[in-house]
C-alpha cells in the first residue's frame, strides 16, 4: 500500500531533523507543506509563501503561545507578546540597535574585540574558529551591546545555552530545568547590577535604553527581555560567522570574490543566513480556525514556522542547497518577518559582515580548513556548525 503524506510525517524523528533536516523539509514542501508532525507536537509550515502570509497576519498567527516553555524559563518577554504590549517593549530597546548607533558606537567596539581575540591565538597557527573566535566574538559583542560589562563572556555563553536548552525541554528533564533556572537567576542579578550603574550614567546599551525610554520598562521587564536577548542574540551571530567562514574556505572562487571586493561581505552574511538559518524554527499559535497551505488548522493550533525550509524553497531560490553569494532576487526570511522581525539584524550584519569575517581573513595568512577533522553540523530549531578546525602560517 502506498505511504500517505500523513504516514510520512508520522515517521519523522527528532534525531533525523537534528542530523540533517533539509531532505525532510524538501519532501514536506512537495507533498504536505503544512503537516502535523507528531514528534514535534506541531504543524510544521515549510513553504516560503505560507510563512510570508502568516507573518502578515499576526492577529491570526499569534506569538503569544500558551504554556510556552520560553515564558517558563525567561518570563513574558516581547517575543511572546502581540500588538501594543509587544511594541512598547520593542520600542524601548530599539534606539541601541539602530544602524547609526551601530556604525558610530558599536562597530569600533566589535573591531577591538575581534583584534584582541585574533592576537590571543595568532601565533598558534591553528584554532577551532567556532570555539576560539565565533563564540567569544558573539558573547563579548553582546555583553557590550546589552551593557553587561561585568559579566564573564564564558558565563554569558553558558547562560545562553542553559536557557535555550530549557526553552526546548519538551522531555521535562529536571536537570535541564535546574540549569535553566540557575542561569535565569544569574542574569537577573547581572541586570540589577547594570541598572544600578546605568540609572545615573546612561550610555548606548540596550539596558540603558530600556531604563531611560520615554515609557521605561519595569525592572522585571528589563530582566526578562535581557534573558531573551542573551538567548537570541548570541548563538545566531556565532553560527552565522562559523557558517560563512566554513563556506568561504570550502569555496575558494567565492572567497576570491570577496577578497577582491570587500563590499561583498554583506552578500556573504545574507547568503549564510539563507543557507543555514541559525533560527531554523520558531513557534506561533492560531487564534481561530484558519486554512493555511491547504490544511485546515483548528483554533489554538501550535505551529512551527520553519525558516530553515523556507530559505531553501525551490520555487523561490534556484539551486537552493548551493552556497552562492552571487545569487540575485528574493530575500531570505532568516531574520523572520512581521512585527517580530529581528531587532538585532543590523548589529548582527555589522558584527559578522563588517568586522568578524574581513578581519579574520585579512589577518590569518594561508587560512585553510584543517585536513585532520571534518566540520560537523547539528540542530534544526537552532542549526549551525559544531566545530571549525583551521590552520594558517603565522
Ligand atoms: C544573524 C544573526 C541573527 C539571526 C539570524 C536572528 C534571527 C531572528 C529571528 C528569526 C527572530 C524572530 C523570532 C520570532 O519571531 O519568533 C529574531 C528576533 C529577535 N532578535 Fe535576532 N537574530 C540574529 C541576531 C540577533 C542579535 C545580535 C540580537 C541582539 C543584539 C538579536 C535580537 C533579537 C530580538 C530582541 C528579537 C525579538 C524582536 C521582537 O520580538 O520584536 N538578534 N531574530
Amino acid at each position: 500500500m502506498a505511504q500517505t503524506t500523513e504516514d510520512y510525517a508520522g515517521t519523522i524523528r527528532l534525531q533525523d531533523l537534528w542530523d540533517d533536516p533539509y531532505p525532510i523539509y524538501r519532501k514536506l514542501r512537495a507533498t504536505h507543506p503544512v503537516a502535523w508532525v507528531p514528534a514535534t507536537n506541531r504543524y510544521l509550515v515549510t513553504r516560503y509563501q505560507d510563512i510570508v502570509h502568516l507573518e502578515r497576519h499576526p492577529e491570526i498567527f499569534s506569538a503569544a503561545e500558551q504554556d510556552s516553555l520560553m515564558i517558563r524559563v525567561m518570563g513574558h518577554t516581547m517575543l511572546r507578546k502581540d500588538g501594543a504590549a509587544h511594541l512598547r517593549e520593542r520600542k524601548a530597546a530599539e534606539p541601541s540597535l539602530r544602524p547609526r548607533t551601530i556604525k558610530e558606537h558599536w562597530a569600533p567596539v566589535f573591531q577591538k574585540i575581534a583584534d584582541e581575540l585574533i592576537d590571543g591565538f595568532y601565533e598558534r597557527g591553528e584554532a577551532d574558529l567556532f570555539a576560539d573566535y565565533a563564540g567569544p566574538m558573539a558573547a563579548r559583542s553582546l555583553a557590550a551591546v546589552l551593557g553587561l560589562h561585568d559579566v564573564d563572556p564564558q558565563d554569558l555563553q553558558t547562560w545562553s545555552q542553559s536557557m535555550m536548552d530549557g526553552n526546548g525541554n519538551y522531555g521535562d528533564v529536571p536537570a535541564v530545568w535546574q540549569r535553566a533556572e540557575a542561569a535565569a537567576r544569574a542574569v537577573d542579578q547581572a541586570v540589577d547590577a547594570a541598572i544600578a550603574r546605568l540609572r545615573s550614567a546612561p550610555d548606548h546599551s540596550v539596558i540603558s535604553s530600556m531604563l531611560h525610554a520615554d515609557d521605561p520598562l519595569t525592572p522585571q521587564e528589563m530582566r526578562d527581555n535581557t534573558k531573551m536577548f542573551i538567548g537570541g542574540g548570541l548563538n545566531e551571530p556565532r553560527d552565522v560567522t562559523a557558517v560563512a567562514l566554513h563556506a568561504l574556505l570550502a569555496h575558494p572562487e567565492q572567497r576570491a570574490l570577496v577578497e577582491t571586493d570587500p563590499a561583498r561581505f554583506k552578500d556573504v552574511v545574507e547568503e549564510s543566513v539563507r543557507w543555514v538559518a541559525p533560527i531554523g524554527m520558531y513557534p506561533r499559535q492560531t487564534t481561530r480556525a484558519v486554512e493555511l497551505g491547504g490544511t485546515l488548522l483548528p483554533a489554538g493550533a501550535r505551529l512551527g514556522v520553519v525558516l530553515g525550509s523556507a530559505n531553501r524553497d525551490e520555487t523561490v531560490f534556484e539551486n537552493p542547497d548551493a552556497f552562492d553569494i552571487t545569487r540575485q532576487g528574493r530575500v531570505h526570511v532568516g531574520f523572520g518577518g512581521g512585527p517580530h522581525f529581528c531587532l538585532g539584524s543590523w548589529a548582527a550584519r555589522a558584527q559578522v559582515g563588517q568586522i568578524s569575517l574581513p578581519t579574520l581573513l585579512r589577518r590569518l595568512p594561508g587560512l585553510r580548513l584543517s585536513a585532520s577533522e571534518p566540520v560537523r553540523y547539528g540542530g534544526w530549531v537552532f542549526r549551525g556548525p559544531l566545530n571549525l578546525p583551521v590552520r594558517w602560517e603565522p
